[in-house]
């Protein structure tokens, strides 16, 4: 275990798992900006330590962090002995859903597994407040939209099946008699939408391996040219233009979701509650390329072609439950969540 020097403060540390992510340093951002200190365990599969640095150029100081697996318990076990955390927040997972149907094995042991062992350690140590980077995917393919917390939860691959299990099992702890439970769980799950968007330094963003599988990513490659043209899976949905419809919310505003909920756990208690972030509004794919189009001043090239399987119609949130008891709502619009993919876009034309 590899880790990096942490100056003694008196600030509360919490555990971030794959803190150098996408959204995981967006939110080490914000959980400096509220006055906590991020302590990351990261194993860099899918991230780079380039991510916790630059959060270190914004915030004036970087992560505590720990290179390390999930599925290191000893490892994990040396971290919860150096600090004393007021909460978790776990993101550490893989997320591909084309590749999960590949490796599905892969994805239970690192999602499923890292996170059992994760909340063993947790319970060895006391640690008793966690919250869960869950996903919209947990609603397979909604019966209506907009989607609440009440919906009926199904998947339909490895990686939202992972999810999925991950929230049961959360959830039966929780429910587990109090008398049984070796710490009072008390658990958030927060269902994402769809996050996009950079922090408006354009020193963070999304830096996905490969060529992209989700939209944002795509379209702002073929924006900068190092994608020819986008694919549009489908133009025949039953929408307001006949391609798929989605909830894109900030990652800002994702990651301000995360202190609230963690602000939540106080009050809440024990048990375990889920809540949706999104922004309760829904575009098409070709609403976002117009709309990138107009941040970037840049043509992006598209095709039609046929539909993604797995793929739905329309997918967005009822975003209530999260304002009525976080006191949290998205507050970034469209041309702000492309302004500033299109910045970190630009000026990190190769990512980290
Ligand atoms: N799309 C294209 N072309 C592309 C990529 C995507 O037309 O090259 C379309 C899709 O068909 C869909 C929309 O753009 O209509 C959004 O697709 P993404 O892949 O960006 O996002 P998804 O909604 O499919 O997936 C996201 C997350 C998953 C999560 C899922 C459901 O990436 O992790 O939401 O919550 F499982």
């Amino acid at each position: 275990m590899s880790s990096s020097s942490s100056a003694p403060t008196t600030r509360p540390d919490v555990l971030v798992t794959g803190g150098a992510g996408y959204i995981g340093s967006h939110v080490c951002v914000e959980l400096f900006n509220a006055g906590y200190r991020p302590v990351v365990v990261d194993n860099f599969s899918n991230s780079k330590p380039e991510a916790l640095r630059r959060v270190g150029e914004i915030c004036g100081e970087a992560p505590v962090f720990y290179e390390l697996d999930l599925n290191d318990p000893k490892g994990l076990t040396e971290v919860f002995a150096r600090h004393s955390f007021s909460a978790v927040m776990h993101f550490a997972g893989l997320k591909a859903v084309g590749e999960s149907s590949r490796i599905p094995l892969t994805y239970y042991r690192e999602n499923v597994g890292g996170t059992l062992t994760l909340c063993e350690v947790m319970a060895a140590h006391g640690q008793s407040r966690l919250i869960f980077s869950s996903s919209a995917t947990v609603y397979g393919d909604p019966a209506s939209v907009p989607i609440d917390e009440r919906f009926p939860t199904s998947a339909t691959n490895p990686y939202g099946r992972s999810k999925l299990m991950v929230e049961d099992i959360l959830q039966d702890m929780a429910a587990a008699p109090a008398a049984d439970q070796v710490v009072p769980w008390n658990i958030t799950l927060l269902r994402y939408f769809n996050p996009v968007g950079a922090h408006d330094s354009g020193r963070i963003g999304e830096d996905p391996a490969g060529i992209p599988n989700n939209l944002l990513p795509y379209v702002a490659q073929v924006a900068i040219g190092k994608l020819p043209e986008l694919s549009v899976f489908g133009d025949d949905y039953d929408t307001v233009d006949g391609t798929g419809v989605r909830d894109y919310i900030h990652v800002v505003d994702l990651a301000r979701g995360h202190v609230a909920a963690l602000k939540g756990l106080s009050t809440a208690g024990a048990g375990c509650r889920a809540y949706n972030l999104g922004t309760g509004r829904g575009y098409s794919v070709l609403q976002m390329v117009a709309a990138f189009e107009r941040a970037s001043g840049r043509k992006v090239p598209y095709r039609i072609a046929p539909r993604r399987p797995g793929d739905i119609a329309s997918c967005y949130a009822n975003a209530d439950l999260a304002r009525r008891e976080l006191g949290w709502s998205a507050e970034f619009g469209l041309e702000r969540m492309m302004e500033d993919a299109w910045r970190w876009q630009s000026g990190n034309p190769n990512g980290y």
